[in-house]
């Protein structure tokens, strides 16, 4: 796939745009929005009020433009919780790209570093992005390869069901599945009914819940203890 290139909604907030799928990163309601919405408060938020970890290993699919990975970070540092992060991702953007969608306007300079190192770190190395916040970007498919570590919550965050179908299939969430621990959470923006039959039919217990801006539901998935 080509590199995306930049689009504006209506209000102004800026997404990146894939030519070839058709398809923007985030919705067009606005990526910081539906980010926090989605993967924060109803994943992060979520296990860290049910589960009570000092620590938290996330997996997410689809790095893209590190907001989510970054949003994460933020709320390691607020609430002094460890996060071991790893996310994955075939087709790296540089951060010059990332920097002209202008996140920056959601934290503070000094945070702005860390998303400049979140971007300029090596691939497949584990980097200590800040004391408690660790990321390992994986440059591989989601495809062709079984996540080797197990997690407590799963950002599922590819393109849509109709334009990257093979990544919402059986096979694919019954690995998500396995690489996660007992109880523990699998979110996604889409609140499609055969993406919830899929994540049903591998085992998850599929709750169809508020969705963000634009949307009105999402999923999110538990593995039973
Ligand atoms: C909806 S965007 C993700 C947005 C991202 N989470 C963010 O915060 O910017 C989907 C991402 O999945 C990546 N992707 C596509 N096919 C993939 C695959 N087979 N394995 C891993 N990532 C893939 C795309 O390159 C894109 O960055």
């Amino acid at each position: 796939m080509n590199n995306p290139s930049i689009i504006s909604n209506p209000a102004g907030l800026k997404t990146l745009f894939q030519e070839e799928l058709n398809e923007t990163y985030h919705s067009i309601y606005g990526a910081y929005q539906e980010s926090k919405h989605v993967f924060i408060a109803s994943g992060l938020h979520y296990f860290w009020e049910h589960e009570k970890p000092i620590s938290t290993s996330i997996l997410e699919i689809g790095f893209g433009t590190g907001l989510n990975a970054m949003l994460s970070l933020l709320e390691a540092r607020e609430h002094k919780l460890a996060i071991n992060y790893h996310s994955y991702e075939t087709l790296p953007l540089s951060y010059s790209l990332v920097q002209a969608l202008e996140y920056q306007q959601y934290w503070s300079e000094q945070n702005e570093q860390d998303f400049k190192k979140m971007h300029e770190c090596e691939w497949d190395k584990s980097v200590k992005i800040t004391n408690n916040f660790e990321l390992l970007k994986i440059n591989k498919s989601i495809l062709n390869t079984a996540p080797e570590s197990h997690y407590h919550l799963i950002y599922f965050d590819a393109f849509a069901p109709n334009k990257q179908a093979e990544l919402w299939s059986e096979e694919v969430f019954k690995s998500m599945f396995n690489s996660l621990y007992p109880g523990g959470i699998l979110v996604t923006y889409t609140a499609k009914g055969e993406v919830r039959r899929t994540l049903k039919s591998v085992g998850f217990e599929v709750e169809r819940i508020d969705g963000p801006p634009g949307k009105r539901h999402m999923l999110r998935a538990r593995k039973p203890q």
